[in-house]
């Protein structure tokens, strides 16, 4: 049901992030990047490719709490995968302060996002601007590429599914400003392109997190496609009505209009 999260005084430290300022990525510093993967010393990380399934969307009104859980949900995932590529997208550099233990730098342009993943991987990199599309197209060449690396060159033609990878995590923080996924929550209108990404997640070791206010402009098929809905407060009867078409039962749907901050319902569909 609701989850509210411990105000930031309770937090213990290891969840705090290390530096989140956007001169990040002006300057990087050369400090090691804070990272606890659940896993042994000498273990390969990495999931077997097919089994890393998420789709994951958080709707509600503007200021509850849906990029704060995204990052959270974030720090989760990459504990779970004892490590992961993070990369994800935002209108303007804002992601909130502490949310995540890793380090944010965010990019102007897809060419600086994956030099600088190359050189930190284990931190957060986000492409900021108009458009969410071009890091979508970037995950999934470098989900293609992981696959052919788990391969190795005398395989190529084998089959990557079950082999061990490092998976990627794609946060994009407004799906307003993904092409692909806009559409209308009664019609369908979301790309080809965007669906075939949703439903080829698993195949390319991608898991996507996406932060969308109002349940009714993005197209229906998106929310139909996730593995897991967080809703966050919402008050218009539209965009409740598309929750219902979601999955989210009655009793839960009344429940939504009085969520405070950072309380929320999960709905795995
Ligand atoms: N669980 C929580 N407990 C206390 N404060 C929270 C919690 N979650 C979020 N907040 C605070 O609420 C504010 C808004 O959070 P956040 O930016 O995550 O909302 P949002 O839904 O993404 O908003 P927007 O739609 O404008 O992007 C932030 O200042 C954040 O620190
Ligand atoms: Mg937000």
């Amino acid at each position: 049901m609701s989850n509210p999260r411990p105000p930031q005084s309770q937090k213990s430290a290891s969840t705090m992030k290390a530096a989140s300022s956007p001169s990040d990525s002006k300057t990087p510093t050369h400090f090691p990047t804070v990272s606890t993967p659940q896993r042994q010393f000498g273990e390969t990380p990495g999931i077997p490719i097919g089994e890393w399934n998420h789709a994951e969307i958080a709707i509600g009104k503007r200021g509850y709490g849906k990029s704060t859980r995204l990052m959270e949900r974030m720090d989760e995932l990459n504990d779970e995968a004892g490590g992961a590529y993070k990369i994800g997208y935002s209108p303007e550099p804002r992601f909130p302060a502490g949310s995540t233990r890793f380090r944010i730098h965010y990019h102007e342009d897809i060419k600086s996002l994956e030099r600088q993943l190359r050189r930190y991987p284990d931190d957060f990199h986000v492409l900021v601007g108009a458009e969410a599309d071009p890091v979508v197209r970037f995950a999934e060449a470098l989900g293609k590429s992981l696959k052919r690396k788990a391969l190795g060159y005398w395989n190529r033609r084998g089959m990557a599914l079950g082999k061990k990878a490092v998976p990627i995590i794609l946060v994009v923080d407004e799906m307003m400003m993904l092409s692909g996924a806009r559409g209308s929550a009664s019609g369908g209108n979301s790309t080809v392109w965007f669906r075939q990404f949703l439903i080829s997640l698993r195949h390319l070791h991608i898991a996507f997190l996406g932060g969308i206010q109002d349940s009714n402009s993005v197209s229906y098929v998106n929310a139909s496609l996730a593995t897991r809905i967080w809703c966050f407060r919402t008050t218009h009867e539209w965009a409740l009505n598309s929750m219902r078409a979601a999955g989210l039962p009655k009793e839960k749907l009344e429940l939504l209009p009085k969520l405070a901050v950072g309380e929320y319902i999960e709905v795995d569909v």
